[in-house]
């Protein structure tokens, strides 16, 4: 592999790993959705990376667009409150709903999600999330369809996943040394 950023102290998953996993869940979706109307909605901007690879690993008609919400900003801890920064542009009613994100972290971002988009009577709405990280702390009650990989309860950065908006083109996921981020 090529040499990995000073910044980061462990690699937790290789590019190698992570196109692995991305295929893995490419089969499923494309068979799961097959004959369906299929929307996958990424959450800006954490999700970009996974969704570019994911609409292409799956091979079944879709369609996609972007919200963007914001509960963490420069912040290391949620603020515990989320707002919509930019909505859909597309109507989801009727449509089968599949949300994209890089991580469920405290959960937050995803519950507000479902409530919000359920609430616009999708056909189905599922949840892809490419990390799912296990906390010491509350997580929401979220039931993803779609599970990349769990994660320990580390600040990881890379794939999409930022550190005061630094790190997300890094190519694979790895941990921050804490001497980067206190
Ligand atoms: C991060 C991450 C998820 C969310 C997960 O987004 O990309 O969207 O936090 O945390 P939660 O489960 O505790 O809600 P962030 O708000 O940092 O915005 P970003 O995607 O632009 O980095
Ligand atoms: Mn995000
Ligand atoms: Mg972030």
């Amino acid at each position: 592999m090529s040499t990995v950023h000073p910044d980061v102290e462990t690699v937790l998953f290789s590019e190698e790993e992570i196109a692995a996993i991305v295929q893995r869940l490419g089969d499923q979706i494309t068979q799961d959705y097959q004959g369906k109307d299929l929307v996958l909605i990424a959450v800006l901007r954490g999700a970009v990376v996974f969704m570019g690879d994911l609409m292409r690993a799956i091979k079944t008609p879709l369609s996609i667009d972007f919200m963007a919400v914001s509960s963490y900003g420069d912040k290391a801890k949620s603020s515990g409150i989320v707002r919509i920064v930019k909505d859909l542009d597309m109507d989801i009613k009727g449509r089968d709903v599949l949300i994209v994100e890089d991580i469920l972290d405290s959960g937050l971002t995803l519950k507000y999600l479902m409530k919000n988009l359920s609430s616009r009577h999708p056909a189905s709405l599922e949840v892809a999330t490419f990390l799912w990280k296990d906390i010491e702390g509350k997580q929401a009650a979220i039931d993803p369809k779609y599970v990349g990989t769990h994660c320990p309860d580390a600040f990881v950065v890379g794939y999409g996943l930022d550190f005061a908006e630094r790190y997300r083109n890094l190519p694979y996921v790895g941990i921050l040394k804490p001497e980067v981020y206190s």
